[in-house]
């Protein structure tokens, strides 16, 4: 170990919450953190939104299915804010707009929740590339496993939607995938 390293009295940078970090974060890199993070609020919100609906139906397995769903974008959201913070940030949370609670069908229900998936991906990747733009390679370590597990997501939403369109809104075969839900 080079003998500069192991001086006491090195000067050390640290981040707006005062904890010591190693690299400060791009500004516009961490304007999209932001920005992303509030989308994975505003799924959580709307999952929930949308676990409701199906209760109010008595489609219990559309409605914990989606209960999950939001449970997971919280742990998501949670996974944002403990980096920003081991980053040495401290968390600004904005405003998030009211849940939609009104849906025509399930079929307009799951194809919101698709594009939602999908607009989150979209939202992943700008973060990933602004993370190679600004040479944060500790971001898109970070990034990696998520993007992954978001394409998963996405994989989920395209099936059930497949699923139910198949069924053509008859009661039989919903109750079908209602079950299927229950017994994930
Ligand atoms: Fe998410």
């Amino acid at each position: 170990m080079p003998e500069s390293s192991l001086q006491s009295n090195q000067s050390l940078k640290y981040g707006p919450s005062g904890r010591a970090i190693a690299q400060e974060l791009d500004n516009s890199l961490l304007d999209n953190f932001i920005e992303h993070l509030t989308m994975e609020r505003n799924a959580n919100v709307q999952y929930f939104s949308m676990s409701l609906w199906f209760k109010e139906r008595e489609l219990r397995g559309f409605s914990s299915f989606f209960l999950k769903e939001s449970n997971e974008e919280m742990s998501h959201v949670q996974k944002f804010t403990d980096y920003l913070i081991a980053r040495g940030y401290r968390i600004n949370l904005k405003d998030l707009p009211s849940p939609t609670q009104e849906w025509n069908s399930i079929q307009d229900l799951i194809n919101y929740a698709f594009k939602m998936e999908s607009d989150l991906t979209t939202s992943l990747e700008q973060l990933y590339s602004f993370s190679e733009r600004a040479s944060d390679i500790r971001s898109s370590v970070f990034l990696d496993p998520i993007v992954e597990d978001q394409i998963k997501s996405e994989d989920t939403f395209a099936y059930l939607s497949g699923k139910v369109k198949f069924a053509e809104n008859q009661p039989s075969a919903i109750l079908i995938i209602d079950k299927e839900l229950n017994d994930k």
